[in-house]
């Protein structure tokens, strides 16, 4: 046990993350996430917003039936009626909450509410109550809270209070405060209201300046003991707070914050990628703690001191987040040392004299290309290469693409492709679109199960062709593919089957080298 306070994490990746654009969910995708959120022993997780819809209200109620730990909460306006359909779909859980909502900032008041001061303190008192005499674990929010005059914020806080409210929340509901700013409110609405001391205050930042986690862990220390945040940091317009970097933020900085939450941090990967999976939105490759480059070297200097002693550029460990270990990254930027690393790591007792010999064609490679991948260096270091600088033993015979416009037949593809070895295969496969169906059927045939990562497509006018690029996730590790074509489906699926050709010739080789350690 600690003296330290614990912060709860609010998760409503379900809620204002699904409200966003490119995010909804269905039930069955909300349950995904609402399952790795329970991993990741989240506080709160709230699941939607029951008067919303009624699939929203069955979404709720079915994460209310199936998830034990966390508390299940569904937000409502501050009214009976919207009170009563979240209270029906949280029914089932063990732990329940209502979050209830108005405007209280001039703005909303005047421009949307068409309400007084005095109306709206007077709704908080009545409606918190009803609340509070239908579940025990009632939060309230000033909804535009950031643009609300303070003493009428004081007021209507403390009304909320007075009512039964436990949690106080605080939204930034347009992402216009600052950490000096927010730190001194919640400072101010800590130590002056009534009753202040009895509930818990909480943070709801939106990230229209950049600067939502930065707030919410500036609200912290203002006194704020919960943070509502979600998943990679989605939510209304730019997003909310993101979970994994509030999370890591107080568990790295621990010395500065001075407080602990309860997750489990090695569920915060899996959890992004859930996400990510289930919303077919790519977790962009920069972002912090869950991106592909968060724990990602390419830099020879950089890679040099990492593989040295990983705290030279490494505040925290990949493991910790549940990422698979700190990855260098081989391209242009790249030293013989991680060249050589890399080579042991895929098991190559390659002499320093031989990373000598390749080094001045794995820079060539890494000049044309984002990543030299695994895949490369092996074709580097056995020169194995085909004449058309082709990796991996599939080729292209034949693509072709149906859809039906009247919409009577799903989308399909049938895809022949010839093994090295001679062997030809043909697969049919229905998908979304006519390029997913395609990306089946070559997974199919070449027996690697790939999901399509990211895919470029740039239309070059002046060459008159379609440059793609394709990223695969092949169990957990990452391929790339080029390719160059005059129709933009055909350069999509021969930028996928480049990638699949490298993940098969890895695969390859590993069984290979497999194959020769146990003989010895
Ligand atoms: O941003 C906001 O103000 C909200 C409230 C409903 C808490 O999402
Ligand atoms: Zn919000």
């Amino acid at each position: 046990m600690t003296d330290e306070p614990h912060v709860k994490i609010f998760d409503t990746t379900l809620r204002d993350g699904e409200q966003a654009p490119g995010f909804s969910m269905s039930t069955d995708a909300k349950l995904v996430v609402a399952r790795v959120l329970a991993a990741a022993n989240v506080d709160v997780i709230e699941a939607g917003f029951a008067a919303a819809s009624p699939g929203d209200a069955a979404s709720i109620r079915a994460v209310a039936e199936e998830i034990e730990g966390p508390t299940i909460c569904s937000l409502a306006r501050l009214n009976p009626a919207d009170i009563d359909a979240a209270a029906a779909a949280i029914e089932p859980a063990a732990k329940k909450r209502i979050h209830t909502f108005i405007g209280t900032s001039p703005l909303h008041r005047e421009a949307k509410l068409k309400m007084s001061k005095e109306e709206i303190l007077a709704s908080i008192s009545k409606v918190v109550a009803y609340a509070a005499s239908i579940c025990d674990d009632v939060e309230f929010s000033p909804e535009d809270a950031i643009r609300t005059e303070r003493d009428y914020l004081a007021e209507a806080v403390e009304a909320a209070i007075a009512a039964g409210a436990k949690t106080i929340n605080v939204p930034d509901t347009v992402g216009y405060t600052t950490p000096e700013e927010i730190t001194d409110l919640f400072r101010f609405l800590v130590e002056t209201v009534p009753g202040a001391r009895d509930v818990t205050f909480s943070v709801h930042c939106h990230d229209d300046l950049g600067m939502a986690v930065a707030n919410s862990l500036a609200a912290v220390r203002g006194g704020a003991r919960q943070i509502e945040c979600a998943v990679n940091g989605i939510g209304e317009r730019a997003g909310n707070c993101s979970m994994e970097e509030a999370v890591m933020a107080l568990a790295t900085r621990r010395d500065f914050f001075g407080c602990q939450t309860q997750i489990e941090t090695t569920q915060l990967y899996p959890a992004a990628r859930a996400l990510s999976r289930v919303t077919h939105n790519p977790i962009p490759r920069n972002k912090a703690i869950v991106g592909k480059n968060a724990f990602a070297h390419e830099a020879g200097i950089h890679q040099h001191g990492v593989l040295a002693n990983k705290r030279t550029y490494e505040i925290m460990d990949a493991e910790a987040v549940g990422m698979p270990a700190n990855r260098i990254v081989l391209g242009k930027h790249s030293g013989k040392h991680a060249v050589l690393d890399r080579a042991k790591a895929l098991g190559f007792n390659v002499s320093k004299q031989k990373v000598e010999d390749i080094f001045p064609a794995f820079k060539r490679l890494a000049d044309t290309c984002r990543e030299v991948t695994d895949a490369d260096l092996v074709k580097l270091l056995t020169g194995n290469a085909e004449a058309d600088g082709r990796i991996g033993p599939w080729r292209m015979r034949k693509t072709e693409l149906h859809v039906d416009m009247e919409g009577s037949e799903r989308p399909h593809a049938r895809v022949t492709m010839e093994h090295d070895n001679g062997e030809r295969r043909t697969v049919r496969h229905k998908g979304e679109g006519p390029i997913d169906a395609a990306f089946a059927a070559v997974c199919a045939i070449a027996d690697v199960p790939a999901r399509i990562n990211v895919l470029d497509l740039h239309h070059m006018a002046s060459e008159g062709v379609v440059r793609a690029e394709a990223v695969i996730d092949v169990e957990d590790e990452q391929f790339s593919g080029n390719a160059e074509e005059v129709d933009v489906a055909d350069a999509a699926v021969a930028a996928f089957v480049a990638a699949v050709n490298q993940a098969a010739a890895l695969r390859a080789s590993r069984a290979k080298a497999d194959a020769t350690e146990n003989a010895n």
